[in-house]
């Protein structure tokens, strides 16, 4: 099939590099004088047609920009028949031989159903949980890495100085991959996670008296969203001790930010994968980091992988941190 005009958009959860993305599949469309049309806000530009087109120089000025300059959302429609064929009808009215999406898992799986109706989409994973379990990496996991890791360093710095015990809640609402990676990162004692069994704050009152023995001055423990309540843990282990203790939420300051080296690099070339893989003839492919190569597969398999989480890491994480 030719490929005459192609559809972007970016839906979810913002993360950074989704701007190097869209810019990749701008200029490697254009360069085959593909036509691409920008849809803002998600799949509710979609619905609502708020679109505009996209030349090379629309996308001049953005590698470096965290965020999406085409706006994101999390539609509720899509998640309904009715929107699916509505949006399915959109794209068929706006003449596009393939819609692009760059998200998540909730996004890919309206990319599915898209094509089930005939919508060609081609994938592109970003979303800082790196919680899409076809590929080994997606977009905008480093640059949020990156931003906890340096902003617990900050904390430490003055956990250290009042020795008191610091508790960092970090995003992954049930995901713990960016909670592993700040902790060993950025060198705590323990680290809980939605994905394993909930550590009683008993349990992480005994680890704190057991590593102040062994001559730790302050304590340092990451704290997943997912987990929850955070700031009532923290009082529960000061009463409890009777070490000052303090927590801090993260929070969206991990979303935001110019976008690493590693994001961009992998946003470029699975940008210019994505049109690479409309221009091979493929048709509704998700585009995938995996053992060190980039691969486009089948967007039914990428949805029914179930990734595993490196256990390994926690033990590691526990020998470090004491
Ligand atoms: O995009 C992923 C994520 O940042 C999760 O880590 C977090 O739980 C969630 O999105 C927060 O979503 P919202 O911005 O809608 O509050």
């Amino acid at each position: 099939m030719e490929i005459n005009k192609i559809g972007i958009l970016t839906s979810g959860g913002d993360a950074p590099g989704m701007n190097a993305a869209i810019r990749a599949v701008v200029r490697s469309a254009v360069d085959k004088n593909i036509k691409v049309i920008g849809i803002r806000r998600g799949y509710e530009g979609l619905l609502s047609g708020d679109i505009l087109e996209l030349s090379a120089r629309s996308v001049s000025d953005i590698i470096h920009r965290g965020g999406t300059f085409l706006l994101t959302a999390r539609c509720k429609d899509m998640m309904q028949q009715d929107g699916i064929e509505r949006a399915h009808k959109v794209c068929k009215v706006l003449a596009i031989d393939a819609l692009i999406v760059v998200g998540g898992d909730g996004s890919f799986k309206g990319a599915q159903k898209l094509s089930k109706l005939g919508t060609n989409v081609i994938g592109i994973p970003a979303t800082i949980d790196l919680d899409l379990d076809c590929t080994d990496y997606t977009i905008g996991f480093d640059t949020a890495v990156n931003t906890g890791m340096s902003s617990i360093n900050k904390i430490r710095d003055t956990s250290t100085s009042h020795e008191r015990c610091s508790l960092v809640e970090v995003m992954g609402r049930h995901a713990g991959h960016i909670a592993l990676w700040c902790s060993l990162t950025a060198g705590a004692e323990e680290v809980l996670i939605p994905e394993m069994n909930r550590i009683s704050t008993e349990e992480i009152v005994q680890e704190i008296f057991s590593n102040r023995a062994l001559g730790k001055s302050h304590n340092l423990i990451i704290v997943a969203e997912g987990v929850g309540n955070t700031i009532k843990m923290a009082q529960d282990i000061e009463n409890m001790t009777g070490i000052e203790t303090r927590a801090t939420i993260l929070g969206h300051l991990q979303r935001g930010g110019s976008p690493t080296a590693l994001d961009r690099m992998h946003a470029s070339i699975m940008g210019y994968d994505a049109v690479e893989s409309l221009l091979n003839g493929k048709k509704n492919r998700v585009i995938v980091y995996r053992d060190g190569k980039y691969l486009d597969i089948d967007i039914n398999e990428a949805l029914s992988y179930k990734k595993t989480l490196d256990k390994r890491m926690y033990k590691i994480i526990k020998v470090l941190g004491t």
